[in-house]
């Protein structure tokens, strides 16, 4: 399942995360590629080790915590401290699949990557090229949207980035470990949990129909679900 979430990020939360961007450092994003990434990928990313990283990352961590759709469609066990990366003219990252398993930088904890998730930081109208272009069951998807927008879809997906051919394109980028390892089952779920959600404003009060279904959900998680 890809699903876009709109507005992760609103106008406060957007503009203090750029006046970060603006003043942090940039490396060769190749630090972060595993073997076969490296060979494709040609962007810059903000060293892990920086004080722009760690705020950055709190703001974006902060919000995913805070959005119901995030929620739902993810099912967060674990999220990786989100990496921020920038894409100048020329630059792009050929197709690749993320690493199954990563460190999380500087601790012995490992996450599996079962979802993966870019937030859009830039104006789609201040540059040209760099979708994000993931093939999915159902043929290639171009994804590029509006700044404090994310999208999230399989980590076993095929994915790439269109080059850049003018302008900047910033993103964050990283990885959740769900309590529910399998996508199929996961996107059941949040089926289900927004069928439940329109159940709920649409029925009469007091009909027992959404109540029932959320015993179905929350016996669906139990059995699928690790924590
Ligand atoms: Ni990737």
């Amino acid at each position: 399942m890809l699903l876009h979430i709109a507005e992760v990020l609103d106008a406060a939360r957007l503009a203090e995360t750029r006046a970060l961007l603006a003043r942090a450092p940039w490396v060769d994003g190749r630090v972060t590629a595993g073997h076969q990434s490296a060979q494709v990928k040609d962007n810059l990313q903000i060293p892990e080790a920086s004080a722009e990283h760690r705020a950055l990352g709190e703001i974006v961590l902060a919000a995913l915590e805070r959005n119901p759709l995030f929620i739902s469609s993810v099912l967060p066990l674990r999220v990786f401290p989100p990496l921020f990366n920038r894409y100048d003219p020329g630059m792009t990252f050929g197709a690749h699949v993320d690493n199954a398993i990563r460190q999380i930088t500087g601790t012995p904890h490992r996450i599996r990557t079962d979802v993966s998730c870019t937030l859009f930081l830039s104006d789609p109208a201040g540059y040209e090229g760099g979708e994000l272009i993931v093939e999915d069951t159902y043929g290639e998807k171009r994804v590029k949207l509006p700044a404090g927008d994310a999208v999230v879809y399989p980590a076993t997906s095929l994915h790439r980035v269109a080059p850049v051919t003018s302008g900047s394109r910033l993103a964050s980028f990283f990885w959740i470990q769900s309590m529910v390892r399998d996508d199929g089952q996961r996107a059941l779920l949040f089926d289900l949990d927004m069928a439940i959600n329109r159940a709920r404003g649409d029925l009469p009060a007091g009909h027992s129909a959404p109540t029932e279904l959320t015993a179905v959900y929350h016996n669906l998680l139990r059995r699928w679900a690790d924590a």
